[in-house]
């Protein structure tokens, strides 16, 4: 078929899928309670050991903060030279077993290896249990959003790219595991360690407290700088790698046709482009990074040298002062009665304290990133599937009829209003049946802008019959087919197979009906046996063989190394199209179906192949009702019935003498396919009697639009 003949190129839907939110944004809020509520759903099923991880998680926080603790009560009780007058909870309790300084401190050392000992074994629990939890959330959430996505219609891959999908299942699942495991737990780590820091501190010596908590507010100052080109460098890190991974996807697939037309440094340009916007990012969150560390550390350290100073002066007005002015005794908090327990355990806590608190800034981007990723799964978790089976299915006695009553179909989605008005026209239809209304009504109005691709099609197929579409690319022949297995659903209309309405079916059932061999097959990764059978464990290694032998590919299977058992790479690579196609047969023909389409299955494969499917055709479709959609006219002329499409409309049906007779469009095709084929091959047209097989034009296929 000339490409001249070609339709005009349909246009763009006139209301495009709204554009999906910034996908790789994460500067979103980093705590959304709505969110929150629903990603805590997950963790219900592992309730048990969510409980014992936080129980072991605030234990770890008590203990971790033990240290320093018992380090101030080894110095005060048992180094300081004149001993102390009150002795605390604990060196009291000790004293009733350790009389001498030498034992306390033995026994503290001892006290504070088993602290050790216990953090430990907590952070294993803790550690071990969350990770699990985190995995079996991963597990549940990527089955559900695979399994949401089977229930998807071929409308919503329409307008989905691969890759975003593949995203949400991956990458973004991924964020929400981090925030389950390392995210919110350990905010609430972070929270208690700080709580029991600050609280023992103030019980020590609250004006050394202050003086810690005093760089605070210079912390908090810097984190925020910090924090916004984190984020922003961030943002720009998500949308470089996203493209980095798109383009490396459709130029790794398409290396051959960059090299075939010398692409490659046009190629590597772009790739270039697209990785130094990621170099960028990277560099600018290095730089953030390189001096937020640093400055924190700084400033920490001013605080604990502070604290060393005040504390050095308190500890020496204690020893100094205190002697020579007894009345300071009497507001010790104020004027620092710090023993030197006291300031070495405070150096050690000031050390702990700045960790959570730069922690937590980290915290906060986990926390951001998992939000938006929750968004962005949620909100595909919540489309839901459009074409699904009716509550109360009408079982259909399997004949194999296909019938289309005045059929109506776009792509396009269509808006409220025109949705309401073309309700209203089909109730109006029900009533006066005058078919000419129902065009004029569709086509002016409110729908006036919307591209009908089927323009009131009927047609009958009678049980067993084959039928054979033919038209011009475009005209709406695949459609047909599409709609037949309702991957779409009609706008005004009736489709019938088995004589009742596919949308009173059950999809499974409906579906099951069908073997479908398309244009381009495709092979799944697995063995070609298990690419035959496709997981119909009822297909018999028997029938599996039998239906590659109908197909005239079991002798090509059996020259395998593995035979049956041979694996098939990468889709397919390692076959020709050939073979793939007539792999595809055999998996038509191994499900033994009703109803057999061929959909341009024989456009893409040589002449021998098309030999071998001519022959096998003809035992496919013996005994089931067959629809074959082909461009070469030679493969159809012995169908039962021939439709003609053209534009989306059914404008002649017949056989292939008969339509012939007609001198219309069939016979033009007829005209154009005789002499294209003339042209190419004068030798062939001499041998009228030559088999059909051979006078087949081999030219290549129209690239099918969509
Ligand atoms: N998934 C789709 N979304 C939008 N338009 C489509 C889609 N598939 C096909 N079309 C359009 O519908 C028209 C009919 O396509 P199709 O039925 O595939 O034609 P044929 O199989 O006869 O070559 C074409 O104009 C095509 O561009
Ligand atoms: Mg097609």
């Amino acid at each position: 078929m000339p490409d001249d003949q070609k339709p005009k190129q349909p246009q763009q839907p006139a209301k495009p899928a709204a554009r999906p939110a910034q996908d790789d944004d994460v500067a979103g809020k980093a705590y959304d309670s709505r969110l929150m509520r629903r990603l805590l759903t997950y963790l219900r099923p592992y309730k048990l050991q969510v409980v014992i991880s936080s129980i072991a998680t605030i234990l770890k926080a008590a203990t971790d903060s033990a240290g320093p603790l018992l380090v101030m009560i080894a110095v005060d009780t048992y180094m300081s030279s004149p001993p102390p007058e009150h002795l605390s909870w604990l060196p009291r309790h000790l004293s009733r077993y350790a009389l001498t300084p030498m034992r306390g401190v033995t026994l503290i050392a001892a006290i504070y290896l088993c602290c050790l000992l216990f953090t430990f074994l907590l952070e294993l629990l803790q550690t071990y249990l969350m990770q699990w939890t985190g995995q079996k959330i991963m597990f549940d959430m990527r089955r559900q959003i695979f399994r949401h996505l089977q229930r998807m219609s071929p409308a919503f891959y329409d307008r989905n790219p691969v890759g975003r999908l593949v995203t949400r299942l991956t990458s973004d699942v991924d964020a929400l595991n981090e925030m389950f495991t390392s995210g919110v737990l350990a905010i609430f780590e972070d929270v208690f360690v700080l709580c029991f820091i600050v609280g023992i501190m103030i019980w020590k010596s609250w004006p050394l407290a202050l003086l810690t908590v005093s760089v605070i507010p210079a912390i908090l100052f810097v984190t925020r700088i910090f924090r916004a080109r984190v984020r922003d460098s961030y943002r720009r890190q998500r949308a470089a790698t996203a493209k980095i991974n798109s383009f490396t996807q459709e130029y790794v697939s398409g290396m051959s046709i960059v090299q075939l037309f010398n692409r490659e440094r046009r190629a590597f340009n772009s790739f270039s482009a697209v990785n130094a916007e990621n170099k960028q990012a990277w560099t600018d969150a290095i730089f953030a990074y390189a001096w937020y560390y640093p400055v924190v550390e700084l400033l920490s350290s001013t605080a604990i040298a502070c604290v060393l100073w005040r504390g050095g002066v308190a500890v020496l007005h204690n020893t100094i002062f205190l002697a020579a002015h007894p009345w300071l005794q009497r507001a010790p908090g104020f004027f620092g009665t710090v023993s030197v327990g006291v300031l070495i355990g405070f150096i050690q806590y000031a050390q702990r304290f700045f960790r959570p608190i730069m922690d937590l800034s980290e915290k906060y981007n986990i926390l951001q990133a998992a939000m938006a990723a929750s968004e962005r799964v949620f909100k595909l978790l919540d489309t839901e599937p459009t074409i699904v089976s009716p509550a109360h299915p009408i079982a259909a006695s399997p004949s194999g009829s296909i019938e289309f009553r005045n059929v109506w179909f776009t792509y396009q989605s269509l808006t409220d209003e025109q949705r309401t008005f073309l309700e209203g026209v089909i109730l109006s239809a029900a009533k006066n049946p005058r078919i000419s209304d129902l065009a004029t009504a569709l086509t002016t109005g409110p729908l006036a802008d919307i591209e009908w691709i089927l323009r009131g099609v009927s047609f009958t197929i009678a049980p067993g019959e084959t039928a054979a579409i033919v038209g011009h690319t475009g005209a709406g022949k695949t459609t047909i087919i599409s709609l037949m297995m309702r991957f779409y659903d009609i706008q005004a209309g009736q489709i019938l197979v088995d004589g009742v309405d596919i949308r009173d079916q059950d999809l499974t059932a409906l579906r099951r009906r069908f073997g479908v061999v398309l244009q381009d097959s495709f092979l799944f990764t697995g063995t070609i046996a298990e690419n035959i059978r496709l997981g119909s464990s009822w297909i018999t290694d028997a029938a599996l063989e039998r239906a590659a032998e109908e197909v005239n590919i079991a002798d090509f299977i059996r020259t395998l190394p593995a035979g049956f058992n041979e694996p098939v790479r990468e889709r397919g690579a390692t076959l020709s199209t050939g073979q793939k196609q007539l792999i595809s047969f055999a998996r038509a023909l191994a499900h033994s179906p009703a109803i057999l389409i061929l959909d341009e299955a024989t456009s893409s494969v040589d002449t021998d192949t098309e030999h071998r499917v001519r022959l096998a055709l003809a035992r496919m479709i013996a005994g089931r009702t067959s629809v074959l959609i082909a461009h070469r006219l030679s493969t159809v002329q012995s169908a039962d019935t021939i439709l003609v499409m053209h534009k989306g409309q059914l404008r002649e049906r017949g056989t292939h003498q008969q339509l012939l007779a007609q001198h219309g469009l069939y016979y033009k095709l007829y005209q154009l396919q005789y002499r294209d084929q003339e042209l190419r091959d004068p030798a062939l047209s001499d041998s009228a009697l030559a088999t059909p097989a051979l006078r087949e034009p081999s030219t290549p296929p129209v690239t099918q639009p969509a």
